[in-house]
Formats: C-alpha cells, sequence, structure tokens
C-alpha cells in the first residue's frame, strides 16, 4: 500500500510541489514563505513554536503533505532545556558498549519524538583520521568494527522496533562517505580517496547500517577525486543503491548544492547545480533555498527531468508514510513533554553511560583518592582547579545547549542540571574532607572573523578564537590552593569554542594558560591528578605525562563531573577503553593503529612512531592477566568460524570491567594491508581473584582485505589471532590458524 499511496500522491502534485517536498529549509526563516510559496517538505533548526506554526501553515496547503521535521540530536535533544544529554559519540564509544548506546538513543527517540521532532541526523559514522579535526568529538572512533558495532546499536535505538512507533525517530547515517579524510585536519577539506581506501575503511560501516535499515543518509562537504561528494554517482548510485540494495532517502549536507557555486564554483549557476545534484541520486536538499527556482528553470531547459523529480520525491514521501506522518503529524506533545523528558530512568542510563564512558590513562597508584588511609586518618583537601573543573558549557560538548554551533540554538540547560567536575568532588568527596576550587588559567577569548560574522550564503561565520595568554593573579590563586591541599586535580583541555565543525585545531596542545598552570601545580610535588576535558585526544605537555594519574572525561554531558569524581574516589571502577589513539605529538598525525604495513620503520629520526596510548587502551584498580590462548581448530575454510578460548584472570583485589580484545593480522596480502584490525572483543565482569574462561569467535568471513582490484575477499594462508587488553602488540597473545 505505501507504494500506492506514493504513486497516488505523486501524480496528484505539481511540479512547484515536488521540488518543494524536495527542500529541507531552516525554520528560522519566513515560515509562511517557506510552507505556502515553496511547498517546503521539511525544516530544521526549530523550537515547538515554530514547528506547530510551520504544521498549522501545512495545513493550509492544497495537498496537506505533512512536513519532517529534523534535528541535530545526536547525543541527546540538542536545544530542549533540561533535556538529557549524554557523553558526546566519542565519549559513547569508549564504552565499548553496544547495548547501553542502544538504551542511550533510545532515551534521546523517546525526548525527542515528543518535542515534534521526527529525524535526528545521527549517527556519526565518520572514521577519525587526522585528530586536529574539529569533528573527532562526534565520531565512534577510528576503527571500522567498533564503529559498525555501535552505529548499528544506535540506529536500533532511535528507530526502535518500527517507524510508526511515535517515539522512534528515523536515523541518518552520515557522513557518506569519507568526509573525515581531511587534509591537515581542515574540515570539509579535499579527501584524496581512492574507491579501494573507501571500500576498505571507510564504507563498512556504512553498508552494514544500510543493510540493516538506517532511514537515511547523509553526505559530507567534501571533494573526492575532484568531484563534490554531493555529484558522486559511483557511490551514491552504483554503491549505496546498486550494491547495497538501499532504499532509504539520501539528503546533502549544509547547502551543498548552492556551495557548487559560490564555494567550490563547480557549477556556473543553480539550475545545473541542482539538476547535476538530483541526476545523481541525492532526494532532498538542505538548506539551498535557491534550488527552487534552480530545479524549475533546470526543468524548463532540459537539465532535468520530471522523472528524477519523481524518483527522489517518491523516496521523500515513502519516509512520511513509514512514519505515518499523514495519520499523525506528531506535532509537538505538551503532556509527554511534561513526563517524559529527563526522568529519573532516563538520568539512570546516562550515569551510566558516562561511568562507562571514562578512561584511566595512566595511575601510579594515587587514585583512587585517600584509598590507602586508615581509619582515623586526617580529613583531606582536595583542590580542583583548572579552567574547565567547572565549565558546564565545555562538559556537554557540541551541538548541546547553546554550544559552538555558531550560536544558533537557544540558551543552554538549567545549571542545576549539570554536575561540572568541582560540583562532583563537593558532593562525593568522604564526609569532612575539602574541595576548594580556582581557575588558574583562561583558555580562549573569541574576536570578529576578519571577513565580516556571515558567510555568502548568509549563514553566521565563527568568530576568531585566540589563545589566551597565562595570567600570574589566576596561577597564584590554584598555587596557593594546591599547597595547601592533600591533592591537586586539575580539570584541562579544548574549550567548547576550540570544537565542532568548522574548528578544526593546528595543534592538538592544550591551549592558553593550561600549560603555564599545569607545570606550577606539578612543581609543588603535590600528588596531580590530570583530568582531561577534552573532545578528543590531546597532546600532553612533560609537566602533565609525569603526572600521579591522568584521566580522559572526553566531552562527558551532564553527569560528567558525577562520573569523573565518583571513579577518582574510588566509588565506581574505571572501565573505559580507548576507541581513539593519543598522540604524543602534533606531526605525529595520523596516529589510528591499523595503518598500513611498511611505512619505513616505527620511528621518525627525532621521534617514536609509537603513540602516548594506543586504541583499546584504559587501565582499571585492579590487574587482569591473559594466559593460555586456545584456537579449537585452526585448519579452517572461509565458511567457517576461528573459535578460541582464553583464560582471564583478576589478580588484584577490586572488581574489574575487563574488555577483552581479539585482532586478527593477515600474515601475508597481496595488497597493502593493516597488521592487525580489531574483529570481535566481549566485556567480562570478574570479581577480584575470579578466573574465567571466555569463548570468542571470530567468522573467517570477516579475515578480509580489499584486493587491489577493490574486491573484498579472505585471501587463504596464515593468520594470527591476538588476543589482549589493548591493541598493543606487545600485550596480545598470539596463536595462529589457516585458511584453505
Ligand atoms: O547535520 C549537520 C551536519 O552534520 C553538518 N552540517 C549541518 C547539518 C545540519 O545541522
Amino acid at each position: 500500500p505505501v507504494t500506492e499511496r506514493v504513486a497516488d500522491l505523486l501524480a496528484r502534485m505539481t511540479r512547484e510541489e515536488k521540488v518543494g517536498q524536495m527542500m529541507q529549509l531552516d525554520a528560522r526563516d519566513d515560515l509562511e514563505q517557506l510552507v505556502l510559496e515553496r511547498h517546503v517538505g521539511s525544516i530544521l533548526h526549530t523550537s515547538p513554536e515554530r514547528v506547530l506554526r510551520a504544521h498549522e501553515l501545512t495545513d493550509q496547503t492544497r495537498l496537506r503533505i505533512p512536513l519532517l521535521v529534523g534535528e541535530d540530536c545526536i547525543h541527546g535533544h540538542s536545544f530542549w532545556e533540561g533535556a538529557t544529554i549524554f557523553p558526546t559519540q566519542l565519549g559513547m564509544a569508549a564504552s565499548w558498549d553496544p547495548a547501553l548506546i542502544e538504551r542511550a538513543a533510545r532515551v534521546t527517540a523517546v525526548e525527542v519524538a515528543a518535542t515534534g521532532i521526527h529525524w535526528t541526523f545521527s549517527p556519526v559514522l565518520c572514521i577519525t583520521r587526522d585528530l586536529r579535526w574539529g569533528r573527532v568529538d562526534e565520531t565512534f572512533g577510528e576503527d571500522p568494527f567498533l564503529i559498525g558495532e555501535l552505529a548499528s546499536a544506535m540506529v536500533r535505538g532511535y528507530q526502535g522496533d518500527g517507524l510508526t512507533d511515535e517515539r522512534a525517530i528515523l536515523a541518518t547515517a552520515k557522513h557518506f562517505a569519507g568526509y573525515s579524510e581531511t587534509q591537515g585536519g581542515r574540515d570539509a577539506s579535499e579527501a584524496d580517496l581512492s574507491h579501494r581506501k573507501l571500500r576498505s575503511w571507510f564504507l563498512p560501516p556504512f553498508e552494514r547500517v544500510a543493510r540493516e535499515g538506517c532511514g537515511t543518509f547523509m553526505l559530507g562537504y567534501q571533494t573526492t577525486d575532484g568531484v563534490p561528494i554531493t555529484l558522486n554517482d559511483w557511490l551514491l548510485t552504483d554503491v549505496l543503491r546498486g550494491e547495497w540494495g538501499y532504499g532509504g532517502m539520501l539528503i546533502t549536507d549544509w547547502d551543498n548544492v548552492g556551495r557548487m557555486v559560490w564555494e567550490q564554483q563547480i557549477q556556473p549557476d543553480y539550475p545545473h547545480a541542482a539538476a547535476a545534484a538530483v541526476k545523481a541520486g541525492n532526494d532532498m536538499v538542505m538548506t539551498t533555498p535557491g534550488f527552487f527556482q534552480g530545479a524549475l528553470d533546470a526543468i524548463e531547459s532540459g537539465l532535468l527531468q520530471e522523472s528524477d523529480l519523481d524518483r527522489a520525491v517518491g523516496r521523500i514521501l515513502r519516509v512520511k508514510f513509514e512514519l505515518g506522518l499523514f495519520e499523525n503529524a506528531r506535532r509537538p506533545d505538551a503532556e509527554r513533554i511534561a513526563t517524559e523528558i529527563a526522568t529519573p530512568e532516563h538520568e539512570a542510563v546516562n550515569v551510566e553511560l558516562t561511568r562507562r564512558a571514562i578512561v584511566l590513562l595512566e595511575n601510579d597508584g594515587v587514585l583512587p583518592l585517600g584509598h590507602g588511609d586508615a581509619q582515623d586518618a586526617p580529613v583531606r583537601t582536595v583542590a580542583v582547579v583548572g579552567p574547565l573543573a567547572d565549565d558546564a558549557q565545555t562538559q556537554l560538548g557540541d551541538w548541546a545547549g547553546s554550544s559552538g554551533q555558531a550560536g544558533w540554538l537557544p540558551d543552554g540547560h538549567p545549571r542545576d542540571m549539570i554536575t561540572t567536575v568541582v560540583d562532583g568532588f563537593r558532593r562525593h568527596v568522604p564526609e569532612g574532607w575539602q574541595v576548594t576550587h580556582a581557575r588558574g588559567a583562561d583558555i580562549v577569548t573569541l574576536e570578529e572573523h576578519p571577513d565580516g560574522p556571515f558567510f555568502p550564503d548568509g549563514q553566521p561565520r565563527h568568530p576568531v578564537v585566540r589563545p589566551c595568554a597565562p595570567d600570574e593573579d589566576l596561577i597564584a590563586e590554584a598555587l596557593a590552593q594546591a599547597e595547601a591541599a592533600d591533592y591537586v586535580v586539575a580539570v584541562l583541555g579544548d574549550q567548547i569554542e576550540l570544537v565542532g565543525e568548522g574548528r578544526s585545531t593546528a595543534t592538538l596542545e592544550l591551549v592558553g594558560g593550561q600549560i603555564a598552570l599545569l607545570d606550577a601545580l606539578a612543581a609543588t610535588g603535590k600528588p596531580l591528578v590530570v583530568v582531561l576535558l577534552a573532545s578528543k585526544p590531546l597532546v600532553l605537555p612533560p609537566s602533565a605525562m609525569g603526572a600521579s594519574a591522568i584521566i580522559w572525561a572526553a566531552s562527558p554531558g551532564m553527569k560528567g563531573g558525577q562520573a569523573v569524581a565518583e571513579i577518582a574516589l574510588g566509588l565506581v571502577e574505571p572501565s573505559g577503553r580507548l576507541p581513539v589513539s593519543f598522540a604524543r605529538h602534533v606531526g605525529q598525525q595520523p596516529t589510528y593503529y591499523n595503518q598500513i604495513r611498511g611505512q619505513h620503520g616505527d620511528r621518525y629520526a627525532d621521534l617514536t612512531q609509537a603513540p602516548a596510548w594506543p586504541f583499546g587502551h584504559g587501565l582499571s584498580y585492579t590487574s587482569v592477566d591473559y594466559s593460555d590462548l586456545r584456537i579449537e581448530q585452526a585448519e579452517l575454510t572461509p565458511s567457517d568460524v576461528v573459535r578460541a578460548t582464553v583464560r582471564v584472570t583478576n589478580s588484584g583485589a577490586r572488581p574489574a570491567l575487563e574488555t577483552v580484545q581479539v585482532y586478527v593480522s593477515d600474515t601475508v596480502t597481496s595488497a597493502s594491508w593493516a597488521d592487525q584490525e580489531l574483529k570481535a572483543y566481549r566485556q567480562v565482569e570478574l570479581a577480584p581473584g575470579e578466573s574465567r574462561l571466555v569463548e570468542l569467535e571470530v567468522p573467517v568471513a570477516d579475515c578480509t582485505i580489499v584486493d587491489a582490484r577493490g574486491n573484498r575477499i579472505v585471501e587463504p594462508g596464515d593468520f594470527e589471532l591476538r588476543v589482549g587488553p589493548s591493541s598493543d602488540r606487545m600485550r596480545l597473545l598470539r596463536a595462529t590458524f589457516t585458511v584453505a
């Protein structure tokens, strides 16, 4: 029936109505013009008032085709004051826990749907490559397998058991594909990718969610092989529609069609740009007001055919029918807003995920704080210092409240819903302990962009970010507190203005007065715990590398300060594992672990190539030993499954949640390939002293490479199964198997 309903409606639509359906426009513009004159099919960047008004206007249109309302709710509801804000995707990825991420996405779906939004532009399936890229925080890290696992869970969480459920929302797999392969980390720069490279690492997570029914795909901004991705019909048509049989809807990124004219200068005018984009396979065009007249003129001049419109509009209408919008437009629902946002159950999911998202990078034994204290030990003082110790907005991360995105979001969340790191320590220290706080340094200030505050298309331009100089008075205040304390917790990282779309950083170092502050704190000789509230891995100065402990909390969302304090104080065990490697020096970029073999040894002349901490790394407060890796049967065919067991033993005195990681190395490959790739993992809880035999499985069909012709195949020969607590080769047990 959906197919018939689509055909019936299409047959009744005018050309103008069809072109309008293909447009998603900014709801902050004149709604009457968007709906009544442009027949717009979708809006974004809304508020419930604007959504309600847009629906009222839609009711006045000839065919009353319901609006599809989209928004960037990528780690919680991005603009709803008081909605649940989770850690960013990179933080979530540190949990390595698909089931928990699925529950978080479900929470987001329920909260977002209550406010009249049908569609989230999430998850991000880009692979982290160069850490200087401003959107590393939006990714699930650097490994295609882990990205696929977590993204697929997120899509299930958003879309639930079916889109007709009014508490389910449409998911978007973005940014299709290769957007994160930048030049020098710069956003939306050229992505120099061969088809083989795309097939090897960038496409597998997208293929997975396409086949699993992710409702929509969004393109990136970048140019590949001389063509903006918006026009890459090999990718959009041959691969996505042809090979993967994807029937969902494709949307461009922000003004991709206009940019081809005014920015990339690859199309002479809007009719040519509109025609080329539709012909290449795009269905919906995000925020290009000139698409309306451009597409109509393109049809008049024969650049575009009515059948091209029908194909695109058919896919858009199908989505609207599948969501049941013709029966129920799913407007904002006051009762659900009152009862289904930020419920105690949602908070519990957030707290659980945030605790799991924190990675203990180093610990000389200082953590948990006070654990060696005798019953009658004196009360302790903790100095929680640093510019991010009480910075709620940075902690929430990008796409949350009035965060970075050029200030388009309304005011942020009520302060009392956010537990900053200082709040967390104040609430969770043992009775009688003192917590003091000083900012110690500033990070950046903002100045208007020299080219003016707006781009030619009228969109706001990011201001210029200027690093602050060290401030002697601020340092002196923090030092005085450090001197008087038993422990110093320095909360540092990248302020929100250094994070996000169009905000790549040239360096990875701590900006502003932070290094001077750290140097001064380290010189006191007090036990120093560095807490990195860093949206992405940063490069740490020697004074941080020599600290007693280092915690990475990413952008941990509302409950970040609670989780950091609970872990530092030993109320919760640290269990996060890095989804992305940390570099020692910005010049090492890229540092992802799964680079191809054969890069002239493992050293620069002046520095090792090894990262500061590798993919998969993360400490706990206990020690877990690996032994007895055994493969059940070592002679296999491509249709078999490698079955193995490994013994993991908690030899320490505290419980562990261990992530047992399984890497496969194909010993000889016909084309260059990574030395090892993550193929499976298991998370096991171990009580102190407990030992378990963990069963592991890897289908041989997953032990593939992409050959020189671009085919993904299993090549017969010898393989190594490597099992251990991180991707660090020195820590992995090895066993071999052969594929005939
Ligand atoms: O969804 C985003 C995308 O990730 C980057 N450009 C803007 C879109 C809509 O806000």
